[in-house]
């Protein structure tokens, strides 16, 4: 199986070196679009866009042999076959590459990402960025929505990832588990400096540059949930006190697999929402002083809210980023 994973990532690079237009460079740099970020792509001039579908390995398509296993075996509920029919649907995305910023770096830009909580392996999460690397990417920016634990983190604020708490990762849902494939990197690897300070360093000169309020960029630990149920209150309030300041669904097993290749990372999470976190109400009549209101809960329409008011500066902010790492 481990030398068929091998063999899918070399597939997924060679279809891509032959599919691109040799006037297009190769990308240095990757950039993945998070929940309501993808007009991240909109400042790519000399566009290529490759649909998933088309890529050898990526996992539209293995999702879609996965569903038709299913549905080869008697025992799984029907409705859940419709579900990943509809997931693999509905989160088609695509490659583009191209060009961004005063330097024309080459880029690749991820429209659609994929998660855990869609049913789709760690291996499948993460399969884009060992192809990347093959190609030759050097950056990773990887973007993405997340809830505030941390009550200085206001709706609108970006994060620049400072370092992460993934509980999956550490109770053995690690996107490295199984045989480590030592072409890309080692057995065991630290994380400890796994957000490159340089580029943290990059973000924050270029939030500066392009005016943002100060305050609006914060460098914050992000804390990896693997949903799609948000937090409890308890669960939030958890996260909260072991130094967390936002909770998301997403970006880490990318991490995690970018820095076992030896590919620099930089994590920009917006802050979509406060994470409901209060006790709120007892029903208890014996309870003195039960004034705590209830907090309305969180809804993914607002997080999609938040995203698409901030998507400008977002967009502004990788593509200011792009010119200081390309000078550098
Ligand atoms: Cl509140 N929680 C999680 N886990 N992910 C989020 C979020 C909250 N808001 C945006 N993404």
């Amino acid at each position: 199986a481990f030398a068929g994973e091998t063999a899918k990532i070399n597939s997924a690079n060679e279809y891509l070196r032959k599919n691109l237009p040799s006037h297009l460079s190769l990308p240095k740099i990757a950039i993945i679009c998070g929940s309501g970020l993808g007009g991240l792509a909109v400042n790519i001039t000399d566009k290529v866009e490759l649909a998933y579908e088309e890529i050898p390995g990526f996992v539209s398509s293995t999702g879609m042999e996965w569903a038709i296993w299913v549905l080869e075996d008697e025992a799984f509920d029907a409705s859940l076959v419709l579900t990943i029919f509809c997931t693999v649907q509905g989160h088609a995305g695509k490659l583009v590459f191209g060009v961004l910023g005063k330097n024309r770096v080459p880029v690749v830009c991820m429209v659609g990402r994929f998660h855990f909580y869609e049913g789709y392996t760690l291996k499948q999460v993460t399969f884009p960025i060992r192809v990347f690397k093959l190609l030759g990417v050097e950056v990773l920016i990887v973007t993405g929505a997340t809830g505030a634990l941390n009550k200085q983190f206001k709706v609108g604020d970006i994060a620049v990832l400072f370092d992460h708490i993934s509980l999956p990762c550490l109770t053995g849902s690690n996107p490295l588990i199984g045989p480590n494939l030592s072409e890309f990197g080692k057995r065991f690897i630290p994380i400890s400096d796994a957000y490159d300070f340089t580029l943290r360093q990059m973000a924050f000169t270029a939030a500066a540059n392009m005016g943002l309020p100060t305050g609006t960029l914060k460098e914050g630990t992000y804390c990896h949930v693997i949903g799609p149920s948000y937090e409890s209150k308890a669960e939030a309030r958890f996260l909260r006190d072991m130094g967390g300041d936002i909770v998301g669904m997403s970006t880490v097993p990318e991490v995690i697999v970018a820095r076992h290749c030896g590919i620099r990372v930089l994590g920009l999470s917006l802050v979509t929402n406060a994470v409901v976190m209060e006790r709120g109400r007892s029903a208890d009549p014996s309870v003195i002083n039960n004034n705590a209101r209830d907090e309305a809960p969180v809804s993914h329409e607002e997080v999609l809210v938040a995203g698409s008011a901030r998507e400008a500066d977002i967009q502004k902010l990788v593509h200011d980023i792009v010119d200081l790492i390309s000078h550098d």
